[in-house]
């Protein structure tokens, strides 16, 4: 049987459970709920605080799942008496479970469908609650899970800029869902070469940032021949690490409005995790090394959100 990842978090108690949930314990996958069960409010609860716990169903319960999590996200997004945090919980564990199946299977249309519901649900949430993205940005990062979280950052703060951008709904999504799936390149890279995604990017030798570089290609590879994969999503990805001085991978030296967007949001993320300074440090540092490398009415927007949305106190 295969078994396909989900975060508890995307699963409420006393609520049918439309597939069988398993757990990994002890080396096996156990049945921990069935179909038709619920959980309870105390057994949930202790499953959420226990992190090492891994949850999955069978690949057969793919669609029923998706189609639970669907109407799930739907009413807790819509529901004005339940609280961001809760809105917030939810809509990183679907797109944390859809990017996870990605890195897993890239080739799988489900999880690829699962990641577009996912971005905008995260568009729905960041643009409906003004308190969403401090909320995303103040939560630390687990262990092994930074690749994840940077993608749900800039998920989260390029579908905001967007919209300060007046990007369209469809261009909004698209920048999401890039963003989701922008860094799968890096988990397919040789498990050698990932530690370069935590190094500063000035400390890269010339060999290095070859090797780095290449998992925007590589991105593409995974995607390619996948006609549910559209032109746009594809140039994202792959020109997501470009800049306008021309120094970026596929030396590019003009972007679209989008693309720039998802490069600058994923320069300030990715800047934050390697060279671990606090975001005020980061954004100067950027008005400084990144002068000439995006529009610099852009970066100043781009300052703008920043300040706005409370995230330089973090
Ligand atoms: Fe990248
Ligand atoms: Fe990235």
């Amino acid at each position: 049987m295969e078994f396909t990842p989900l975060r508890i978090s995307t699963v409420k108690p006393l609520r049918e459970l439309t597939f069988d949930l398993y757990i990994f314990f002890k080396e096996q996958f156990l049945c921990y709920a069935k179909r038709g069960e619920s959980l309870t409010e105390d057994k949930f609860q202790k499953l959420k605080t226990q992190k090492i716990a891994k949850f999955f169903i069978t690949e057969s319960d793919e669609m029923n799942y998706q189609k639970f999590l669907d109407l799930l996200l739907s009413e807790t997004l819509s529901n004005p008496n339940i609280v961001v945090d809760e809105k917030v919980n939810m809509v990183e564990g679907a797109a944390s479970s859809a990017l996870e199946r990605m890195q897993k299977d890239p080739g799988s249309e489900s999880a690829y469908k699962a990641t577009e519901k996912a971005a905008k649900s995260m568009r729905q949430v960041i643009l409906g609650n003004p308190d969403a993205l401090k909320k995303i940005f103040g939560k630390k990062v687990e262990k092994n899970e930074e690749i994840i979280k940077h993608s749900l950052n800039v998920c989260a703060l390029a579908v905001k800029l967007a919209e300060v951008k007046k990007c369209t709904e469809a261009e909004m999504d698209d920048i999401g869902t890039a963003a989701l799936i922008h860094d799968i390149g890096i988990t397919n890279m040789h498990k050698d070469d990932i530690p370069l995604f935590y190094k500063p990017k000035k400390l890269l030798t010339n060999d290095e940032k070859r090797i780095y570089y290449h998992h925007c290609k590589d991105a593409a590879n995974l995607l390619k021949d996948k006609p549910y994969v559209t032109a746009s999503i594809m140039e994202l990805i792959v020109n997501h690490e470009e800049v306008l001085s021309g120094f970026g991978p596929n030396k590019k030296k003009k972007l679209s409005l989008s693309e720039e967007i998802l490069s600058l949001v994923n320069n300030y993320d990715k800047r934050i995790i390697t060279n671990k300074t606090s975001p005020t440090q980061t954004l100067k540092d950027m008005m400084i090394d990144e002068l000439g490398n995006y529009d610099l009415k852009l970066l100043n927007d781009f300052k703008k959100v920043l300040q706005t949305e409370g995230l330089l106190d973090i």
